[in-house]
């Protein structure tokens, strides 16, 4: 039964003359455990299918299906603890908040999801440690090297167990050592812990340990192979 369902999924920005048809009706099932690689040029609509698929933006038509519920069919307050409840993310600015500490970054989708202080403190701990970043806990985004804030970025988006991490280029910020970094996270995150993970990537050599590649060019896949 797949986790992911998108039938027919169109994405037009603008309006009249000025409409930009940006997805061309994609369709695609990405079943329980699968680490999907979405590939292709700048442009070609990766982020937009992206968004549609983690519920970050609504399509123009079609409709998506996320572990057995229609998210379409959702309020906005529903939107935000279906989010919470069931995806993570990681982008490729790290979106992380400056003011707060590594600890309390993670934390915070924690206490939206109404944990208690310490106990978002003590799994917001776990997962920092997860990624390798014992002793970081205290240090202001500033204060860390972009690896270890993307490190930081996956903690927070691991730490309330997500069914699916989505992640969008998220080594496209980094030198080859820390981008190697962060996909040997996601690999491991995926072989031991069965995670679902959709990342969308430039580089082929970063989707090695994807077990499918979806190839994108203007708005459409074009191929979508097992790898
Ligand atoms: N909100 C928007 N309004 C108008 N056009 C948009 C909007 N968002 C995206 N687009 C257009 O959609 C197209 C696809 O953008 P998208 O960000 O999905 O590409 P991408 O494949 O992720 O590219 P990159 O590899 O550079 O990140 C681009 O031409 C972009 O200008
Ligand atoms: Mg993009």
């Amino acid at each position: 039964m797949a986790i992911i369902e998108a039938q027919s999924i169109h994405r037009r920005f603008g309006e009249g003359d000025l409409v930009a048809h940006i997805l061309k009706g994609i369709n695609i099932k990405i079943e329980p455990g699968e680490f999907v690689a979405i590939m292709g040029k700048s442009g070609a609509g990766k982020s937009t299918l992206m968004y549609q698929l983690s519920v970050l933006d609504t399509p123009s038509e079609g409709s998506v299906i996320i572990d057995d519920v229609d998210v379409a069919s959702l309020e906005e307050h529903e939107r935000t603890s279906f989010r919470l409840r069931t995806l993570g993310y990681i982008f490729q600015n790290y979106a992380l908040v400056p003011d707060l500490s590594a600890r309390e970054n993670v934390m915070l989708p924690l206490l939206m999801k109404n944990l208690s202080w310490q106990e978002a403190k003590q799994v917001a701990g776990t997962a920092i440690d997860s990624v390798g970043l014992q002793g970081k806990y205290e240090n202001l985004p500033a204060e860390l090297s972009g690896g270890e804030q993307q490190r930081v970025a996956i903690a927070r988006a691991i730490a309330g167990k997500p069914k699916i991490i989505f992640a969008d280029e998220p080594t496209a910020n980094l030198d080859s050592v820390s981008g190697k970094q962060v996909i040997d996270l996601l690999t491991e995150l995926h072989r031991s812990h069965q995670h679902t993970i959709v990342m969308v990537t430039h580089e082929r050599e970063y989707a090695t340990n994807c077990t499918r590649i979806v190839d994108m060019e203007d708005g459409r896949i074009v191929s979508d192979v097992p790898n």
